[in-house]
């Protein structure tokens, strides 16, 4: 993304918070995994929205109206040693050069500087509790502020996050064409994934696939992969990813990327042996239309839950009609009932996080669909073994498709296509490259 998305997304902000205002925000830090050992760096959502800048022990403060600099970025010095170590570092002449911002501090020299730039404004914008080493230092500089006396001290600390998350709602030109490569990828992976399957690998050997797709594109995984099989299809959050693929199993496959800090979610369900059972059939078929009455709602001017409501009325519809609830469908939905096998909602906005910012509801009511917002539609029927008053046939299935869209001025636009989706496109691609 280049610099100038950057500094478009700044200037947006720093018009909502406007002159007198201070936002800071900090960058991740990295955390220790085991001895010796980091987690793999992944920088703070809202941080990077701002700046694009990749590196942990950073803050960005924006000081709208501020003569000497509106923009101030602190960051890691250069340091041969530790570059020598850990790789190369930006450094604050970096930051101005490549970054755009106004100006660049070494992060050491924060107490020195951030105390006299808060006490010419009245209002702190950031959001307390995510950043709690943060928050003490921010604490402690008010608090020394308002001992030495005479000098001005902000009175009103506000949270970005209102302004900020709704800004993130809105995706731009740049960050759909970034999650419109975070989901081809994935649907690659999908493919290939799918076509590699048959009775006898393990669980782990599909998540392989998935894997290698996505860092020969330099991408990583979004979110842990849930690759599971026959019973294990049925466990919402499954990360074992550790049994063998057994004649007669469905797969299920919750596995996205992120691209440039942009993450795509996607799952299918497939018959590992290469075709679906009657029941398994009946089960998948019931899911992919209630998320094709879901999909035909996601349009401007529908509210939030639409899609959710018409994915509740075709999954209780059809588990009525299997048996497999019993009683009136208006009563079964309005007494939850389907909540046993669909416990989950049929989406999520979707941006960098995988489960993005931005409020589902305004002014306790529900939030109606724009152009520019994304997410997931995905509906899931899940029959445990043993489920009781529930046939046999239906036990150990357990289904969900899941694909990303973003609302258009006349509908949406399915960032997850190319992938196959009914049953008999499933089929003839499972196992194909065994073939
Ligand atoms: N992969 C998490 C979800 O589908 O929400
Ligand atoms: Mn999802
Ligand atoms: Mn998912």
């Amino acid at each position: 993304m280049k610099p100038a998305e950057f500094a478009r997304r700044r200037r947006q902000i720093m018009r909502m918070i406007g002159k007198g205002g201070v936002a800071l925000l900090p960058s991740a830090t990295t955390k220790l995994r085991n001895r010796d050992v980091a987690y793999e760096f992944r920088q703070d959502s809202d941080f990077f929205y701002l700046t694009g800048f990749n590196e942990p022990d950073a803050l960005l403060l924006l000081a709208p109206g501020r003569e000497s600099g509106e923009v101030l970025l602190f960051c890691r010095e250069r340091d041969a040693v530790r570059e020598t170590w850990d790789g190369s570092r930006v450094g604050p002449q970096g930051a101005i050069d490549d970054y755009g911002v106004d100006d660049a501090f070494p992060i050491g020299d924060i107490d020195d500087i951030a105390p006299g730039i808060l006490e010419q404004c009245d209002r702190v914008y950031h959001t307390i509790g995510m950043h709690p080493e943060f928050d003490q230092r921010l604490i402690g500089w008010v608090g020394a502020l308002r001992e030495r006396g005479g000098s001005h001290t902000p009175d009103e600390f506000i949270s970005l996050d209102h302004l900020l998350h709704d800004l993130r709602l809105y995706k731009s030109r740049a960050e759909i064409s970034a999650m419109r490569r975070a989901a081809k990828i994935a649907v690659n992976a999908h493919r290939r994934a799918m076509a590699a399957a048959r009775p006898g690998l393990y669980e782990y050997e599909v998540e392989a696939e998935f894997l290698h797709e996505f860092r020969r594109h330099g991408t990583r995984a979004a979110y842990l992969p849930i690759v599971g099989s026959g019973p294990n299809s049925c466990i919402l959050h499954y990360h074992a990813n550790d049994r063998r693929l057994e004649e007669g199993d469905l797969l299920l496959a919750d596995v996205g990327c992120e691209y440039d800090c942009y993450a795509s979610d996607i799952t299918r369900t497939f018959p590992v042996g290469g075709q679906f059972s009657d029941s398994q059939r009946a089960i998948y078929d019931l899911v992919l239309r209630a998320q094709e009455a879901a999909l035909s709602r996601c349009e401007p001017g529908r509210h939030w839950n639409e899609p959710h409501e018409a994915a509740v009325e075709v999954i209780t519809e059809g588990l009525r009609r299997l048996s497999i609830l019993e009683g009136g469908v208006k009563t079964l939905i309005k007494e939850g009932a389907y909540k046993r096998f669909f416990m989950h909602r049929t989406g999520h906005w979707l941006g960098m996080d995988v489960h993005d910012v931005g409020d589902y509801r305004v002014a306790d009511q529900w939030r109606l669909l724009e152009p520019g917002m994304a997410l997931t539609v995905e509906p899931g029927v899940y029959i445990p073994p043993g489920s009781r008053g529930v046939a046999k046939r239906w036990w150990g299935i357990g289904v969900r498709i899941e694909d990303d869209v973003v609302i258009t001025r006349d509908g949406h636009d399915l960032l997850t296509r190319g992938l196959p989706r009914t049953a008999d496109e499933v089929e003839a691609l499972v196992g194909s490259r065994a073939a």
